[in-house]
């Protein structure tokens, strides 16, 4: 019978235990957060033989990684460098993913024999479900004697002679305080925007969070004549280019707009009024693709090229049916041209309700770029995405988390 309320109460943190809990604890560190980052930060630190407590707000912990790559979770990139990620200094993460790198926590997940593959591009999923990397950083935060609470709201977060945490499960007193607590991306997974308030409250700047990896609304293309949604479902090979950014993969078009990884990774770079440009034949030639074809309309050459509802969209009604041959050469060079140089102008992006990260945050140069340490405020940390560090897609993200969450863990 107690055992079973313990279960309950360990969830919930009401009741008898709460008010236990309610006394004050003197720990080493809290970490406010129970992700990727919170997570992997709390046992490193426990292995240094900290006492370490994570706050949760879920019920569960690590809500993020369950569902990230497709469920299979992309949890890092074999060739992740800072050149991988954007942020306002460039250089910051460095320091960090040299220090713990994907080698480094592939190793983990071999020694835990958790099965992988590589997709493409040095990115490596899970065989099966992202379970295992959750159990794995939740026994390697069991076997470091960390606390994990969750279902905690945070009420208030303050400093005298040591971080004081105010929760719904009591105060608790800590010398180290660690902000994993994510972005704002995907809300009803849990995301607040506690570890921005944070910052502010300790005189920390911020950029501006925006949305990243997320898909962007456009409503028609660039002459305004034809609404993109038309050619929703249709996926095609393209180079994509804003703000000197450029990404070769697959855009998918929705009803709203783009997607897919091409889309995706170019909403990071994204402004708002910026122009996209889209090569929608990177590497190629339309003019020596249809040569062979030249009897044929040029609807049906360009079949050879695109997706038949998609070179119905982009040709001229009239022009479609004429055969390739009675094209003019000039015409066909700005059919060409038109191909390689597409501009789009989205009007926005589908927002932090559907963006996979939050570019933006926790200012770096607030940060030691070693222990992830507040300048200002000794004691106080910032990792995972709460920084301004965001990841390309492609398991970068995740290994941001560990990279920050191994320097803070080391340093706490
Ligand atoms: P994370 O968001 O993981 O953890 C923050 C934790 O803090 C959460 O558990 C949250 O509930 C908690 N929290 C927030 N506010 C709180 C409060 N007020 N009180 C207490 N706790 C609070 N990346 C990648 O590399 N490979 C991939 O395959 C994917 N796939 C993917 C899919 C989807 C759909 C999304 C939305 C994102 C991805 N990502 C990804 C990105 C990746 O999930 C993300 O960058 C990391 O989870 C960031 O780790 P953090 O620990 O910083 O935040």
């Amino acid at each position: 019978m107690f055992s079973l309320l313990t279960n309950r109460f360990l969830r919930t943190q009401h009741g008898l235990l709460g008010t236990l809990l309610a006394k004050q604890i003197d720990i080493d560190v809290i970490v406010l957060g129970g992700g990727a980052a919170g997570l992997f930060c709390a046992s490193v630190a426990g292995k240094r033989g900290r006492s370490v407590a994570v706050l949760e707000r879920n019920g569960v912990v690590g809500e993020k990684i369950r569902i990230s790559g497709g469920g299979r979770c992309n949890f890092t990139n074999a060739f992740a460098d800072h050149g991988n990620f954007l942020s306002h200094n460039p250089d910051f993460c460095r320091s960090a993913l040299s220090r713990f790198t994907p080698k480094d926590f592939i190793r983990l997940v071999e020694r835990y024999g958790i099965p992988y593959h590589e997709k493409k591009l040095g990115q490596l999923f899970c065989d099966d479900s992202s379970q295992p990397i959750i159990d794995m950083l939740a026994k390697e935060c069991g076997k470091s004697g960390v606390d994990i609470r969750t279902g905690v709201e945070i009420a208030s977060v303050r400093k005298n002679d040591a971080f004081v945490v105010e929760t719904s499960a009591g105060t608790r007193r800590a010398k180290s305080l660690v902000i994993a607590t994510g972005g704002l991306s995907i809300p009803k997974l849990g995301a607040t925007d506690l570890g921005y308030r944070i910052a502010r409250q300790f005189g920390l700047n911020l950029t501006t969070p925006k949305p990243g990896l997320v898909p962007l609304t456009i409503a028609s293309s660039g002459d305004g004549r034809k609404k993109v949604g038309d050619l929703a479902g249709i996926s095609v090979d393209a180079q994509i280019e804003c703000n000197g950014a450029s990404f070769r993969e697959n855009i998918l078009f929705t009803h709203r707009g783009i997607s897919g990884p091409a889309a995706l990774q170019i909403s990071s770079y994204w402004e708002r009024g910026a122009e996209i440009s889209v090569d929608l034949m990177p590497g190629r030639s339309l003019m020596k693709e249809i040569a062979p074809f030249s009897s044929r309309s040029l609807l049906n050459a360009l079949d050879v090229c695109f997706p038949r509802r998609f070179a119905e969209w982009w040709l001229d009604e009239e022009e479609a049916g004429r055969s390739v041959r009675s094209i003019a050469p000039g015409r066909m060079r700005e059919l060409e041209e038109g191909l390689h140089t597409w501009k789009l102008v989205p009007s926005g992006t589908e927002g932090f309700g559907k963006a996979e990260v939050t570019v933006g945050g926790v200012d770096t140069r607030e940060l030691s770029s070693k222990s992830m340490e507040s300048r200002k405020v000794p004691g106080l940390y910032f990792i995972g995405e709460v920084v301004d560090v965001t990841g390309w897609l492609g398991g970068y993200n995740f290994q941001w988390a560990w990279s920050s969450g191994y320097c803070a863990g080391m340093s706490v």
